[in-house]
């Protein structure tokens, strides 16, 4: 009787002591709860880039940090992007990842963020810098605009010098282009825009400008506009200057579907570097585009919502004025192409 009482208290004990150690292991575990809002659903690059997030903040998870990344979007209407961010305040969140409908309209989210001490991490659509500086909890992750539309002017400079009376096609000394825009207002479409032409005449080739089309970033808008180009100019195009692959691509699709052979197109120039772009360019059927480093902005993203999380110090990153943790675009074209395919 003795003997089971007391094996019996044993028990007892050894349950307690086993429940009071799970207790206090889940204790240590932390939650942190990581809000992506974007600007849209369909955006290729947008989506590339935010798998590569989620993938990072998996991998970074251990025993005393559990990470929760909720991804949600604004359907391209800046009030519905404030209303999930609402909603997403509401249900808990300890960093704020956003990508900006409109860029000049932040203050309702930084307003929401401010309310609930909330740190924000801006990316892709930069709001201005008067913005940005309205809290300390604020930080962009992107990339230098005018960088890009260098490197592509520099690419498709470099290409046409190597034999310009073969690109100038109708021997007027002059290359006849057409410029491909994403959206009116994106920092990336207006300096893409003029960094890219500026670059070709700074390089000494003269332009004569056929049209410049706005295709919001879409592969569908482009091939249809590029199609219009093409039954009222022909084949007389000589360059097209995308602000990003996908309108590139629909542009190639237009003079697929017209049925122009290749010797008879433009050169065509894109911006991202996204899969099919790559093959495009190995396909002989896009000319060159320019990396925007997807994987590094991620990194940034997820390396900088961990510190903020947990109050690390972040003198290890090369912040600008406090608030800009930028990466280097690359350029690419069939000499390197492989390097970038994985
Ligand atoms: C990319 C585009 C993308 C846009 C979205 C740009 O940086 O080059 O492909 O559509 O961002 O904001
Ligand atoms: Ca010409």
């Amino acid at each position: 009787m003795k003997k089971k009482a007391i094996a019996l208290l044993l028990i007892l004990i050894m349950i307690i002591q086993t429940s009071g150690c799970e207790k206090a292991e889940s204790e240590k575990t932390k939650t942190l709860r990581v809000g992506v809002v974007l600007y849209a659903s369909d955006d290729k690059f947008i989506n590339a880039l935010t798998s590569i997030m989620k993938e990072l903040f998996q991998r970074r998870e251990s025993e005393d940090l559990k990470i929760v990344m909720s991804v949600k979007n604004g359907a391209n209407d800046q009030r519905a992007e404030n209303d999930v961010v609402d909603e997403m305040m509401d249900a808990g969140c300890d960093i704020l990842v956003v990508n900006l409908v409109d860029r000049t309209a932040p203050s309702k989210i930084i307003n929401l963020a401010r309310e609930n001490n909330v740190p924000v991490i801006f990316f892709n659509r930069e709001p201005v810098k008067e913005d940005l500086m309205q809290w300390d909890k604020m930080y962009y992750v992107g990339c230098d605009s005018a960088q890009s539309g260098e490197i592509q002017g520099k690419l498709a400079a470099d290409m046409i010098k190597q034999d310009f009376s073969k690109y100038d096609k109708n021997g007027d000394g002059k290359i006849q282009y057409v410029m491909l825009e994403g959206e009116a207002g994106h920092q990336d479409a207006i300096l893409r825009t003029d960094y890219s032409v500026e670059t070709l005449k700074a390089e000494g080739i003269k332009l004569e400008k056929i049209s410049y089309q706005f295709a919001d970033w879409s592969r569908a808008q482009a091939e249809n506009k590029m199609q219009q180009i093409i039954s009222k100019y022909g084949d007389t195009v000589e360059l097209v200057l995308a602000n990003n692959d996908e309108m590139a691509l629909g542009a190639i699709e237009a003079y697929e579907k017209a049925d122009i052979s290749l010797d008879r197109r433009p050169l065509i120039y894109g911006i991202d570097g996204l899969d099919d772009a790559l093959s495009a360019i190995k396909k002989g059927t896009l000319q060159g585009t320019v990396y925007n480093d997807k994987e590094e902005q991620a990194r940034n993203i997820v390396n900088l919502a961990i510190d903020l999380y947990k109050g690390n110090s972040l003198s290890s990153y090369n912040i600008q004025d406090g608030k800009y943790l930028m990466s280097e675009y690359q350029r690419v074209d069939i000499s390197n192409v492989d390097d970038f395919i994985n």
